[in-house]
């Protein structure tokens, strides 16, 4: 089995002049077979790292580059694994698409990256391309609900992994952070420091990963008397943005300022750390000190929180590790069909964990107080 099929070798292995090297040339040189060659370059995990090694030399010395639409054809699938996330611009998903990209290349695949800018339409684009270049799998960061593409792929054969959302019984497997329990971590810690004025800021709420971190901060409200009549009961501002990003916090931190001395929160919890970081820009622009005026605690634990003005607290979700769950849960589908066997979906969920800076400065117990800057 080759993409080019060639005698054309000189003893030494390497190809006459002007010949492009083929899968058999490639074997002849390594002194294996042609399968294990194909298994070299689509399933490395059944060659042994010598085998493997002789065989990029073999590659390598020959000039060898496969011929992948030939390949596709044969076989009819790619190598290529696709990935479709909210927002491409979000350090969060650069870390998740990170992890996805090491365990891919770890298979032997590669990443074709969409960003679907949180549209529908350029999601269903993507997964358009994904079909027609018959991916080996998809994994998605969903923009909205469910997309009816996604089920067109599954009858195709193409396995579909969620990111960061679970599936609502579909017959996806995921990977996800309990969202609800990060937001309950992040309104606790402000609780627990003496706020009685909270507000949660994020949007839209056609994110689930919104609509869940906001539950949690009520369930936490609720648990320390929120909604009764007694004295010193905590009050929640919501303030929905129309994504989550550093302007919608910008905007936020207008309309915190704004607002009556007597009535504003004085503890802020952020859908994500973009938006706590605009919120971090905006109320220190409107003279208004963080955590000493109003505390802060933002989502995702991205690179910029530790680093930022003043070093952000927030609800860390391990991304690469989400990364390279979601792929692990595409391969196993994939093998799995490759054997011509089915396997469950399955969904994981990490738990998040609080990571106490100096914009909350507060020590709640159980939070793990960072001392970095
Ligand atoms: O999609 C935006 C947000 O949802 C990210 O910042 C991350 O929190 C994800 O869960």
């Amino acid at each position: 089995m080759s993409d080019t099929d060639s005698e054309a070798c000189t003893p030494a292995g390497a190809p006459r002049s002007g010949h492009r090297a083929g899968v058999k040339d490639v074997a002849r040189l390594a002194e294996v077979s042609v399968g294990t060659v194909s298994n070299v370059l689509n399933r490395p995990h059944l060659v042994s790292g010598s085998t493997q090694d002789r065989v990029h030399a073999a590659i390598e010395s020959l000039g060898f580059v496969r011929n992948e639409s030939a390949r596709q054809l044969r076989t009819g699938s790619s190598r290529a694994i696709g990935l479709v996330v909210i927002d491409s611009g979000n350090p969060f998903f650069a870390d998740v698409a990170r992890g996805v990209e090491d365990a891919v290349q770890d298979a032997g695949g590669v990443v074709l990256l969409g960003n679907s800018a949180g549209s529908p339409v350029r999601e269903r684009r993507y997964l358009e391309l994904f079909e027609e270049n018959r991916v080996r799998g998809v994994l998605i960061a969903p923009s909205g609900e469910e997309s009816p593409d996604l089920r067109g792929l599954l009858g195709l054969g193409i396995p579909v992994v969620f990111l960061d959302r679970y599936p609502d019984g579909a017959p996806f497997s995921s990977v996800t952070v309990d969202d609800v329990t990060g937001g309950r971590l992040a309104a606790e810690h402000l609780l627990a420091a003496g706020h009685r004025r909270l507000a949660f800021v994020g949007g839209p709420s056609t994110l689930r990963q919104v609509r869940e971190r906001r539950a949690g901060v009520e369930a936490a409200l609720r648990g320390a008397g929120a909604g009764s009549s007694a004295t010193g009961a905590p009050q929640l501002l919501v303030i929905s943005t129309p994504g989550l990003t550093t302007d919608a916090g910008r905007s936020a931190a207008e309309e915190v300022a704004a607002t009556d001395p007597r009535l504003r929160p004085t503890g802020v919890i952020a859908a994500n750390d973009l938006v706590a970081i605009g919120l971090l820009q905006g109320l220190l622009r409107q003279d208004l000190r963080v955590p000493e005026d109003v505390a802060l605690v933002g989502y995702d634990d991205i690179e910029f929180a530790a680093s930022s003005a003043v070093p952000l607290s927030s609800v860390r979700q391990p991304r690469e590790e989400l990364g390279r769950t979601g792929a692990g849960l595409l391969y196993e589908q994939i093998e799995a069909q490759e054997r011509g066997a089915t396997v469950p979906t399955r969904q994981v969920q990490f738990r998040p964990e609080l990571v106490v800076r100096r914009s909350s400065a507060s020590r709640s117990p159980g939070a793990r107080l960072r001392t970095d800057p």
